[in-house]
């Protein structure tokens, strides 16, 4: 009998949490055979320190940067275009992409009619105009185009099915895109985007549930949201976040709205997602601004220190069964 694991990453705020990173930092261990984007398009820009070298990815996965097997699965939707232009990118930043790349024969495609409805349409709530909700309504309107019918992407194109159950041991890291808070059921709709930003996306690429063992959830130490929703409230100290963060988004270069973090939200993103470990990023940027505080029990709550501040998250979080070593904060672009 063969083995199917998975480990997988889930953004538990609005993306851009870093979930790049803790992907690059789990490939390190080895203990993959496959990496596995599990939902999302072309909207999501992965920002990755590879060797000393930035790369942004929008749409195929960390694993590569490994020489691992990385999957465009099929909960996503491909745009060919960005594909392309994406594989070249890597090869000319020094990355080996052959025979490493693949395709869900049954994830579906994003045509330039989609990106053109986007750029119309998506301004309403603030889109990536990346053509992704135009593609996922014909995907369930069943007027779709799958990955299968795309001649270039032939050379690419896998069976899951085959891949996940009939060729040997598997281990998959699961790599999400975008964020619970902006999650198609579970963020605030309709300022979200199409998919499944959850562990349950992860588990509709074909993998039964007790393949999955640890959830690494990806948070900030504080909160960040691009779109047409107001959110940043009013004050000084939420721009410095924004500057000293370079909170600009990867994929459209548009300011990130910022707020201190909500620990109820994130109490809700770690039950829903099972959360085993949970990374908080930019601890370095509050400490640069000087000022720690949450949202809790509906009140905002301030601390004296950033100690005082983990301390307090630390409790809270293993009220809710995460164990404290799996508890990260880190301060670094490059490292967990
Ligand atoms: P769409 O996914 O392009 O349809 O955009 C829907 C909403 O999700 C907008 O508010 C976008 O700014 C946001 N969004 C989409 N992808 C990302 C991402 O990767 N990071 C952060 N926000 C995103
Ligand atoms: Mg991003």
């Amino acid at each position: 009998m063969s083995t199917l694991t998975a480990d997988v990453i889930v953004d538990l705020q609005y993306g851009d949490c870093g979930k790049g990173k803790v992907a690059h930092h789990l490939c390190q261990s080895q203990k993959y055979t496959h990496v596995l984007r599990y939902n999302g398009g072309a909207n999501a820009g992965h920002t990755i320190f590879h060797k000393g070298k930035k790369f942004i990815t929008h749409q195929i996965p960390a694993g590569v940067f490994f020489g691992i097997k990385s999957i465009v699965g099929n909960g996503c939707v491909l745009d060919p275009v960005q594909f392309f232009s994406e594989l070249k990118m890597l090869e000319e930043g020094g990355v080996d992409t052959k025979g490493k790349i693949f395709v869900a024969e049954n994830a579906h495609i994003i045509t330039d009619a989609h990106k053109e409805e986007d750029k119309r349409e998506g301004v309403r709530i603030g889109t990536t105009a990346r053509g992704n909700g135009p593609a996922y309504r014909e995907k369930y309107g069943r007027t779709g185009v799958r990955a299968a019918s795309i001649p270039e992407l032939k050379p690419y194109l896998i069976d899951l099915y085959k891949e996940w159950y009939e060729g040997g041991d598997v281990h998959i890291l699961g790599e999400g895109a975008q964020g619970f808070g902006l999650d198609i059921d579970w963020g605030d709709y309709p300022y979200v985007t199409s998919s499944h930003c959850t562990t349950a996306g992860a588990l509709l690429n074909g993998l039964p549930p007790h393949a999955i063992k640890e959830v690494w959830g990806v948070a900030k130490v504080y909160e960040t949201y691009v779109g047409s929703k107001k959110f940043q409230p009013e004050g000084e100290v939420f721009d410095k976040i924004g500057d000293v963060g370079e909170e600009f988004g990867a994929t459209t270069g548009r300011r990130r709205q910022t707020n201190w973090m909500n620990m109820q939200n994130l109490e809700r993103a770690i039950r829903v997602n099972g959360v085993t470990h949970i990374v908080f990023n930019k601890v370095d940027v509050l400490r640069t601004v000087g000022q720690w505080a949450v949202y809790d029990a509906e009140k905002k709550m301030e601390f004296k220190s950033e100690t005082e501040m983990i301390d307090y998250v630390k409790e809270r979080l293993s009220s809710l069964g995460i164990k404290k070593e799996n508890i990260f904060f880190s301060e670094s672009k490059e490292t967990i």
